[in-house]
């Protein structure tokens, strides 16, 4: 059976880009793979935060990750920092990253820009996200469309360790879904939805209630046009609704534009609105039941402990091939 890794940052509530790019994939994968699913809040520590807030999150995570169906029978569900081995691959895999491939990363880009104090940790992210993925053997890695530089610079890492030391890691696949891939913002269709946007209306959050959810997609920005057709270029609003009414109700966007033909926006966006709140009131109500159950604690405890027998064997290998230590 292959195996699968992915990983969420603690970073705030999640939004329906961060269910649709990876959790809905997530859930699907668990049947048929090896999963191991992580919380990684050594990657949300490379902004600043609020440490009580932090640790709401993190909880807040877990309990999403459940209440959308990951099932801790069939995949590994853990937090990043309570696995040590992470860090100790990630100063690893910073050892052979190069200052040149760490400075063309987008995200890096994007969150550094502007800013005042920028960490040394969030220039070498990648090399973390890398050591992520690497311990456990890793398949394949499913994920949205923004990571897809990150995965590629794991691949070329994990193909330079073995190249210059020994034949320790697979290099993983990444799988990316055909539809919703980049979820855009739903005040800047050509920017991405996205956790952090200090603009509240620009995101659906997963724990929005169907009041909130139906007022953010009425006021989505879209065009003047009044014709529900997908054209990414030009009418980049309606084509992300669209995206996000396919993956919601499971139909596709060509019986989609046929439904709404000769109807309004209004109709359309009340759709919308609709396939979305049938798919998230549910994992909200489960959420809520286990947000502070004792369940949730044992199987982070459990998870993390599973990940870590993985992790240190890797861990032992790579050291190895390194030359680090001492012969045991
Ligand atoms: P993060 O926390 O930003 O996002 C988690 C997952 O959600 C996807 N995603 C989206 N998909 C579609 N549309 C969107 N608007 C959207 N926004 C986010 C992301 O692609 C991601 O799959 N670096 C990673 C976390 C990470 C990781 C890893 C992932 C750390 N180590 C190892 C995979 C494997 C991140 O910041 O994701």
């Amino acid at each position: 059976m292959s195996t699968i890794f992915s990983g969420i940052q603690p970073s705030g509530t999640l939004t329906i880009g961060n269910y649709v790019g990876a959790i809905r994939q997530f859930v699907e994968l668990q049947n048929s793979h090896n999963c191991f699913f992580c919380i990684v809040d050594e990657h949300a520590v490379t902004v600043p935060q609020e440490r009580l807030k932090l640790r709401d999150n993190i909880r807040s995570l877990a309990a999403i990750y459940l209440a959308s169906g990951i099932d801790p029978n069939k995949s590994t569900l853990f937090i990043q920092s309570e696995v040590p081995a992470h860090t100790q691959l990630g100063w690893m895999m910073q050892s052979i990253s190069y200052m040149g491939e760490l400075e063309r990363m987008t995200q890096f880009k994007d969150k550094s820009e502007g800013k005042e104090a920028v960490s040394s940790a969030l220039f070498t992210y990648p090399s973390l996200m890398a050591a992520d993925i690497l311990l456990y053997n890793t398949d394949l890695v499913p994920v949205g469309d923004d990571q897809k530089q990150h995965l590629e610079l794991t691949r070329d890492l994990a193909q330079r360790f073995n190249n210059r030391f020994l034949d320790v890691f697979t290099v993983p696949e990444i799988s990316i879904p055909k539809v919703g891939a980049r979820i855009m913002s739903l005040q800047e269709p050509t920017k991405k939805m996205s956790k952090s946007d200090e603009n509240a209306k620009a995101s659906i959050f997963m724990l929005d209630d169907p009041k909130k959810i139906e007022k953010k997609i009425k006021s989505a920005v879209t065009d003047s046009e009044g014709i529900v057709k997908y054209d990414k270029e030009n009418k980049p609003g309606v084509s992300n609704l669209l995206d996000i009414h396919a993956v919601f109700s499971g139909e596709t966007i060509e019986e989609l534009e046929r439904k709404y033909e000769g109807k309004g926006y209004g109709d359309f966006k009340q759709g919308v609105a609709d396939a979305i709140i049938n798919v998230l009131k549910p994992i909200q109500d489960r959420y809520y039941e286990i947000l502070d159950s004792a369940l949730l604690d044992q199987i982070l405890d459990q998870g993390a402990e599973k990940a870590s027998l993985v992790a240190n064997k890797t861990i032992q290998k790579a050291k190895k091939a390194m030359g680090l230590g001492r012969v045991k």
